[in-house]
């Protein structure tokens, strides 16, 4: 799921805090599943076990960044920089997103159409998808439950701001290029490695594996005419996509580029060896401008440190071998882009382009000349004139899923837990009144202890949604509530009041748009048959 919220499982963001600081509880082990058991509870692991980034991290370089970036709603991100970057430059970029039609659209999928929203406005290409084929393999819901689904995600996100006239709206069951490129991209990926993914086994529907390669497809789709940096804004659960698809992008490619030392290959560890041997050049070669790899050999073996680990040892072992075989042959650092999938005709123009000193082998063309940016851009150019897609390893960012109303998780199949899009405002007021907060059992206690405002759904509320753009206000809330100066009636009476505002407006917006469905692209009735 993208909406915000965990299907699954009672178990709860406990870590939610508005400054983003993760409160270090949950020992749990973190499973990401896109169709169910994803529970977040110790969102650390994300960045520990699956290579996920703090997002603070490229805070600084996004320009005038949305306020769930700024709170840490926003917490995590794979290569978001590019994206900044080109945000920042004004070079374009795009942002999609999409959303399984399984039941109304709610206050977690908001973030998510907020999100690709905020990128449109900032100058990014815009895409919002439905993914229909997917709700109706893996979910197995009808085609009719479907398209009225569709018809709801679709108005609010143009409620909430989305301008179709820039973006596109699409499903994925009437995308022909989608499906085209999804063949294309299932050619590389095989049944263990999805089966290595997402547990699927024997039992699992072809349709269901489709909907999995079509998935890859929809997050390249904004890279089919020009190769652009693009960010796909979803819940963690939905990483296992994106490793796939960054796989998969990557597999597509004509060539690929490396360092690289001499002229043998090397694996990652054993360059990180050569770059030492060469950098000390000075201190053992009999001419340092022309450092041989026998030399190279000589001093790794010396410099061999006595508590190497087992790995370490091998790792020194067979690089000096290899060097050790080089023989008098330089050490000369240089960037080498090696054939993947290239026709004879690409590998032949590629070796063309590359200007100053070359070196052609069977299966790569070593450059003396050339800064491994340089190289890469060449190498995408050629792929590129040649009929290939050059894709750019997609980009992601992760929020946090929302805390149901009523405490545990926010869930689609729990009303009184979230806040739907569709609510009448007075059920939404009703519900926020409801709420489960984070206030101490008196009055008298609240004075004295104040609120816990990190544990609080009716906070989190304010946060995510209700204090808008205003950090202001948020942090009054906030500070408010922790120093005991605000109590949980009157908090719950001004959120309740707030979302019931929200609520209507919203829905006035929806109706608006209502009238204007038949301006749009996008297909609202299937004409698939009713399965
Ligand atoms: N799998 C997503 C969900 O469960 C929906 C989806 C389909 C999606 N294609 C996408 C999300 C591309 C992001 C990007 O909600
Ligand atoms: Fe939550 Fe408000 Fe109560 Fe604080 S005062 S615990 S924010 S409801």
């Amino acid at each position: 799921m993208t909406d915000g919220t965990s299907d699954a499982d009672e178990s709860r963001p406990e870590d939610a805090r508005p400054d983003g600081g993760t409160g270090a509880r949950g020992a749990d082990d973190v499973a990401l599943d896109p169709w169910g058991s994803s529970t977040v509870s110790d969102y650390r692991k994300l960045f520990d076990q699956f290579g996920i980034e703090r997002f603070e991290e490229v805070l600084d370089e996004v320009p005038d960044p949305h306020y769930l970036m700024r709170r840490g709603v926003i917490f995590g991100h794979r290569e978001y920089r590019e994206v900044a970057r080109a945000m920042r430059e004004g070079d374009p970029f795009a942002a999609l997103s999409g959303f399984m039609p399984t039941g109304d659209p709610h206050i977690g999928h908001k973030l998510v159409f907020d999100e690709i929203i905020w990128h449109q406005q900032q100058g990014g290409d815009a895409y919002g998808l439905i993914a229909d084929l997917e709700a109706h393999s893996a979910r197995g819901l009808s085609w009719a439950e479907i398209d009225e689904h569709t018809r709801n995600y679709v108005l609010s996100l143009l409620a909430l701001g989305f301008d179709p006239e820039e973006g596109e709206l699409y499903r994925q069951s009437t995308n022909r290029e989608v499906q085209d490129l999804a063949f294309e991209l299932g050619i590389e990926a095989n049944f263990s490695e999805l089966q290595a993914i997402y547990d699927f086994d024997g039992e699992t529907d072809v349709s269901h594996m489709q909907s999995v390669v079509t998935q890859t497809a929809d997050i390249l789709y904004p890279q089919l005419d020009e190769p652009v940096p693009t960010v796909i804004p979803v819940g963690p659960d939905q990483d296992p996509h994106m490793r796939l698809t960054r796989d998969l992008a990557q597999r597509m490619r004509f060539f690929g580029v490396r360092e690289a030392y001499a002229s043998f290959e090397a694996d990652p560890a054993e360059r990180r060896l050569l770059g030492k041997a060469f950098e000390a050049r000075d201190e053992y070669a009999e001419d340092p401008d022309r450092p041989r790899c026998v030399e190279a050999a000589d001093y790794l073996e010396d410099e061999r440190e006595a508590d190497a680990t087992g790995a370490e040892e091998r790792t020194i072992e067979s690089t000096v071998t290899m060097l050790q075989e080089a023989g008098k042959e330089p050490l000369r650092p240089r960037v080498r882009v090696f054939d993947r999938r290239a026709t004879d005709e690409a590998f032949e123009a590629l070796i063309e382009a590359i200007d100053g000193e070359k070196r052609v082998y069977d299966n790569h063309v070593d450059a003396f000349d050339l800064s491994r940016a340089e190289a890469e851009e060449l190498a995408r150019e050629v792929e590129l004139d040649h009929g290939g897609y050059g894709f750019l390893p997609p980009s992601s960012i992760y929020h946090r899923f929302m805390t149901g109303l009523t405490g545990g998780k926010m869930s689609s199949s729990v009303p009184a837990s979230h806040i739907s899009l569709l609510d009448d405002p007075e059920e939404g007021y009703e519900k926020v009144k409801a709420a489960t907060t984070g206030g101490r059992e008196t009055a008298e206690k609240q004075r004295e202890l104040g609120g816990e405002a990190d544990e609080c759904p009716v906070y989190e509320l304010y946060a995510y949604l209700l204090a808008g753009d205003d950090d202001e206000f948020a942090k009054e809330v906030y500070d408010e509530c922790v120093g005991g100066e605000r109590l949980c009636g009157d908090c719950k009476e001004q959120a309740a009041r707030l979302m019931e505002e929200f609520l209507e407006d919203h829905q006035a917006k929806r109706a608006e748009w209502e009238d204007r469905l038949d301006e749009l692209d996008i297909e609202l009735d299937s004409p698939r048959k009713r399965g």
